[in-house]
């Protein structure tokens, strides 16, 4: 192995302990130990070993479908899933350097499956873990809906890939004091999270803000997407009536703006904000959008790519950011409206932020769970809940 490979491993770990992306002795040897440019030979030593995602597949349309993930994000999820000595581990999208991470902290008594619905990128992780010299990886095509019955069950399933929903093989699949780590789409906000097993509920440890490569295969779920403009749309996970023609319109019409008086720091991160409002605006979705000249002109988003917003028919209010502070750059949150009910639909937006930020902006994050579709209602955990095709997922901000 050259030198500088190790002394890239090496700089990547002291930056990811930085971050806090990084927090324990165990996931620095792992990272530390496994040569991950032998997993991106197409990248060069440097984009290898950048705090960055290699893309490794795209679809027609040039969207990502493989990459090998950021190195943040994986030592992140690694550090909620906490893989001991001896564990029995799934991984959900292979590539084949997070799985040799995971055997890594598995060690020589555990074992690692890996499953990906791509023959190709299953060939690849192959041959890159026996390049990289991995041992205890056994790598499977399928998809991953009916998770992997014959290697089951696992102390520990890490899903890198964008899921909906949580389908039942995963938690049938989990010994019973198993641990999931799943990124998890609620309302268009993905969030990494960690669910201990209780019984047919998961109960989340820990969550965070994160985005994947969508999945593929019967656990698909492609968003609703409503065309706004030259790169602007709407995007919905579920059935909110929308009135196309009438946003549309609405969007080349008026705009009126409601400001809350919360404010953030530049360096602040406000994920929670967005989660907030993705689990409590009713008729929610996103609002997408570039940073080109054209996008601007429609809409002044709060942040761009993907920005909470409200419908109702015709009218449409999404969450804004003004600075109010040039000197710190402190910016306000606020809500634009557009439409006939533009005023009540920003001022609802308002009265949710300064909600969050009287009740939740410095308390515990919410507690996910997620329980079988068909659980009476008097069984739910308490929360707001999110129908999914398999699941019931509740969202408890007390
Ligand atoms: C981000 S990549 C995985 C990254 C990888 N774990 C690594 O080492 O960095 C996501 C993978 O999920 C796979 N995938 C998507 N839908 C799937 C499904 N239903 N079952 C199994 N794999 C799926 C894709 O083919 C893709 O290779």
């Amino acid at each position: 192995m050259s030198c500088e490979s190790v002394e890239r491993r090496a700089a990547l770990v002291a930056a990811l302990q930085e971050k806090g992306a990084i927090r324990s002795e165990r996931v620095a040897a792992a990272v530390a130990a496994v040569p991950r440019h032998l997993f991106a030979p197409e990248a060069s030593l440097a984009a290898a070993y950048a705090d960055d995602i290699v893309v490794t597949k795209r679809d027609p349309r040039g969207a990502a479908t493989s990459s090998v993930s950021a190195p943040w994000l994986q030592a992140l999820m690694l550090e909620q899933a906490g893989i001991e000595p001896g564990m029995r581990c799934l991984e959900i999208g292979s590539g084949g350097y997070n799985a040799a991470l995971m055997a890594e902290l598995a060690g020589p008594d555990g074992c690692v499956t890996s499953i990906d619905i791509d023959a190709d990128i299953v060939a690849r992780a192959r041959r890159h873990l026996a390049a990289a010299g991995t041992k205890r990886v056994r790598v499977v095509v399928g998809d991953a809906e009916a998770g992997v019955p014959e290697d089951a069950p696992f102390d520990r399933i890490v899903v890198t890939v964008g899921a909906w929903d949580v389908p039942p093989a995963w938690v049938a699949q989990l010994t019973m004091t198993g641990r999931i780590v799943v990124p998890l789409l609620l309302h268009g906000h993905t969030r990494t999270a960690a669910f201990d097993r209780a019984g047919d509920t998961l109960v989340s440890r820990s969550h965070e803000l994160c985005g994947f490569v969508a999945m593929q295969g019967l656990g698909a779920r492609p968003d609703r997407v409503v065309p706004l403009g030259p790169d602007v749309e709407l995007r919905f996970d579920d059935n909110v009536p929308v009135e196309a023609d009438g946003v549309r319109a609405a969007l080349r019409g008026p705009r009126a703006e409601r400001w809350s008086g919360i404010t953030v720091d530049p360096q602040e991160p406000f994920d929670g904000l967005q989660l907030w409002l993705a689990t409590q605006a009713t008729s929610f979705g996103q609002l997408c959008s570039t940073r080109t000249d054209a996008a601007r002109a429609l809409v002044d988003p709060a942040t761009p790519p993907r920005t909470p917003a409200v419908v109702d028919g015709g009218s449409l209010a999404y969450h804004a950011l003004r600075r109010v502070d040039p000197a710190t750059g402190r910016h306000e949150f606020g809500a634009y409206g557009h439409g006939p009910a533009a005023v009540p639909l920003a001022e609802r937006m308002v009265e949710l932020i300064q909600a969050w930020d009287r009740e939740h902006r410095n308390g515990r994050p919410p507690v996910i769970c997620v329980q079988p579709a068909g659980t009476p209602v008097d069984r739910l955990r308490p929360g707001r809940v999110l129908r999914k095709r398999h699941t019931v997922v509740t969202v408890d901000w007390r």
